[in-house]
């Protein structure tokens, strides 16, 4: 079971093709031919990364910007991959890295398993395409965890702070109407969309025939289908849309959107194949020594470092695992760690690596034992010739047929008051004692974590507590990935909190992370109501129609709470693929790496974080389109500091 599940995964994660991007005059692949400096030097080549590179280099004409990426470009797609891999999914594929976090005593020692992009685009270029955003909640939340100390300041990240750059950040574009009405897709342009940036927001010109099976299942659950739920509210059922062309169908990333489709521009630069080891303060953490100097090796050539100088700014852009892993390379991390790893440490900032979390969750799975005559389904693939004309299809412009889909393009958002009518007040009640009552919080981060990361996780509880008791903040999320037997409950809201940190036998090998999936034992109960409520799916009239028998848990297991709790142990997925908030934006004092202007505490300036990992809660949705919007702001405090006069 626990390995189908993690193939049903793992082809969500899609693929990598070997068709090269276009090349150009400003790809570098050797130190020796980038300039003597840069102003602007960005760390990862990847969703939010180049993003922010696109912007400040259009931005600044005569300022020159260089993006070093780890990856190469070879293998970021510039098609969505070859049509044979849309049912394989190669992990060890030389365009991610694959991750094993350590074994996770909570549930039974199993290891989460995550694959993040490796090339230009980051994992923008190897994620599911599944392009939703969270609730405006989620992103209040971000502001009110920051608490009294952060709400001063006028950069705002709450999702009035945040709808501008959502809409900024993608071209939405409509399905023709034939389409619309054959699916049923419905959307609100002027709610969310707007935009006319390169990366493409798209509903796909096919489902499968027992699309709307489910949907009906969720309307007999008492779900409300939304009109639009990329525009602030999302509590129901949900279109999303797919991260792909609207014409060819094929992935949509930041690699060709803010790389390949602004070239050539004469001040860009991007670097393939080198790894940033750390940034250097030269002058020391003097207010007037300027931006650190970003130390670079070959990946391929390891060994020899050089440094690449910047005259501006430093953008740390590496994703969730590794900004975390540049900075403590730095010396800028927890103290006490940094001495145990012999790190000199340059500024003592308990929350870099810290805060980790994810998506995790059970599932629920049925087989129909009276099938309904649905056309087409997943299974016509076996035959050639059908395999046959959906090649031919998405080879055609304007693509068609099953290739077109990636993920799919449906799921519900449930918030807990409607998942446990009965029981929500109860768990909300135990959040909040946990977040003001003694000291049982800390007993459930690792033992060595800092007072102020601790006093951070309390004022966390406190906004998640209250985000648990919102009836329109969703807290729980299952997608509709594929058709018919399976559904799994997100938990959108954990509660426990991981770490990342260096490999102790080689600080520039691929950083350890401890997941610690349900070391709240809070998490557990939300899980518990979540898989309760998910399970009353089999109980519908359209499912007893199509004779829904329920494999797992079944009723035996789901007959005692205990025994559902140990399901829960023995098969959750302990990652959904969405790691963030490891350099989270709060104060110093409650274990935050960088405030609202994304600045690192501690530094003259000079030194920002923008991706997932300044993210202080997990939103409730998949990230990227979340990462973009991250990248958009950023970009906009870097050009509104650096157009002052002055500078
Ligand atoms: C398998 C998978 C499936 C997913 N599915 C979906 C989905 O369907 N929908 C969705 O919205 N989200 C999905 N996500 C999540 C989403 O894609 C990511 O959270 C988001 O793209 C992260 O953006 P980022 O900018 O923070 O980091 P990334 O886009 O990962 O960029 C980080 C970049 O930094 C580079 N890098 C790292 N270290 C260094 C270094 N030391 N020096 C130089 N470069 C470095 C990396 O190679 C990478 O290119 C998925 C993620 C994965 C991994
Ligand atoms: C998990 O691993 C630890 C350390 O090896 C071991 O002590 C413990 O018994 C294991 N737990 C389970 C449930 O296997
Ligand atoms: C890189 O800069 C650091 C700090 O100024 C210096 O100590 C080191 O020698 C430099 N390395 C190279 C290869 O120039
Ligand atoms: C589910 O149904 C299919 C088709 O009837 C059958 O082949 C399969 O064995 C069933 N699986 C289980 C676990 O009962």
């Amino acid at each position: 079971m626990r390995m189908a599940l993690l193939r049903a995964i793992a082809v969500s994660l899609s693929v990598a093709g070997t068709s090269a991007l276009p090349y150009h005059a400003s790809l570098k692949r050797q130190v020796s031919e980038l300039r003597p400096d840069y102003d602007f030097i960005i760390v990862g080549g990847g969703t939010s990364g180049l993003t922010v590179a696109d912007r400040l280099s259009k931005a600044f004409p005569k300022k020159s910007v260089l993006v070093v990426e780890y990856g190469a470009i070879e293998y970021a797609p510039g098609v969505f991959d070859p049509p044979t891999l849309w049912t394989q999914s190669d992990p060890n594929a030389v365009s991610r890295w694959s991750f094993n976090s350590l074994p996770n005593p909570e549930v039974d020692n199993h290891t989460a398993f995550i694959a993040i992009g490796k090339t230009v685009g980051g994992s923008s270029a190897a994620n599911g395409m599944f392009f939703d955003r969270g609730s405006r909640f989620d992103y209040d939340a971000w502001t009110e965890v920051g608490g009294p100390e952060l709400r001063p300041s006028k950069i705002k990240w709450n999702w009035n702070g945040m709808i501008a750059y959502f809409k900024k950040s993608v071209t939405f574009t409509e399905p023709p109407p034939a389409i619309a009405q054959k699916y049923g897709y419905t959307w609100d342009v002027s709610g969310a969309y707007g935009g006319t940036t390169p990366i493409f927001s798209s509903y796909p010109p096919f489902q499968w025939g027992d699309q709307p099976v489910l949907r009906e299942t969720w309307e007999e659950m008492g779900l409300e289908p939304r009109r639009e739920c990329a525009g602030g509210d999302k509590e129901g059922i949900c279109w999303v849309p797919t991260s792909e062309d609207p014409i060819t169908a094929r992935r949509s990333h930041s690699g060709l959107g803010h790389y390949a489709a602004v070239q050539p521009r004469s001040n860009y630069d991007l670097l393939v194949k080198h790894q940033v080891v750390r940034v250097v303060y030269p002058k020391g953490l003097k207010a007037k020594s300027g931006p650190p100097l970003v130390v670079v090796r070959s990946v391929s050539d390891a060994g020899q470092q050089f440094n690449v100088t910047a005259k501006a700014e430093v953008i740390i852009s590496a994703g969730a695992f590794h900004t975390p892993t540049v900075l403590l390379r730095s010396g800028i991390g927890p103290a006490s760690y940094l001495r145990a790893a012999g790190v000199p440490t340059l500024i003592d900032l308990p929350g870099v690596g810290s805060n980790l979390q994810d998506h995790s969750g059970p599932g629920v799975f049925w087989n129909y034992t009276k099938p309904g005559n649905f056309s087409p389904l997943p299974h016509d693939m076996l035959d050639p010739t059908f395999k046959a004309d959906a090649t031919t299809g998405f080879n055609q412009v304007p693509a068609r047929g099953p290739y077109t889909l990636s993920m799919g393009n449906s799921a519900i958002y449930v918030s807990l008051p409607h998942v446990a009518p009965a029981t929500y007040r109860d768990l909300v009640a135990k959040i909040r004692r946990l977040a003001t009552v003694g000291n049982t919080a800390a007993s459930y981060l690792p033992p060595d974590t800092d007072p102020s990361v601790v006093a951070g996780y309390k004022d966390q509880l406190q906004t998640l507590a209250n985000l648990f008791a919102n009836a329109e903040a969703p807290s729980l999320e299952t997608p509709w990935a594929e058709s018919g037997g399976s559904a799994l409950a997100f938990h959108l809201h954990p509660l426990s909190r991981g770490t990342v940190r260096l490999d102790p036998g080689d600080h520039l090998a691929q950083p350890i992370l401890d997941y610690r999936m349900l070391s709240n034992p809070l998490d557990l109960d939300l899980h518990l109501a979540h898989l309760r409520f998910l399970r009353k799916l089999l109980d519908t009239p359209t499912m007893r129609r199509y004779g829904a028998v329920e494999l797992a848990p079944g009723p035996a297991v789901a007959a005692t709470d205990d025994a559902l709790r140990a399901y829960i142990r023995q098969t959750m997925i302990l990652s959904f693929q969405h790691p963030c908030c490891t350099a989270p934006m709060l104060t110093r004092a409650k274990g935050g790496v960088v405030g609202p202007d994304l600045k690192v505490h501690g530094t003259p300036g000079g030194l920002r974080v923008a991706d997932m990992s300044i993210a202080p809660l997990l939103i409730g949705s998949h990230l990227s389109a979340t990462a973009y919007a991250v990248g958009e702001k950023a970009a906009d405090i870097i050009i509104e500091e650096w157009s002052k006069p002055g500078h």
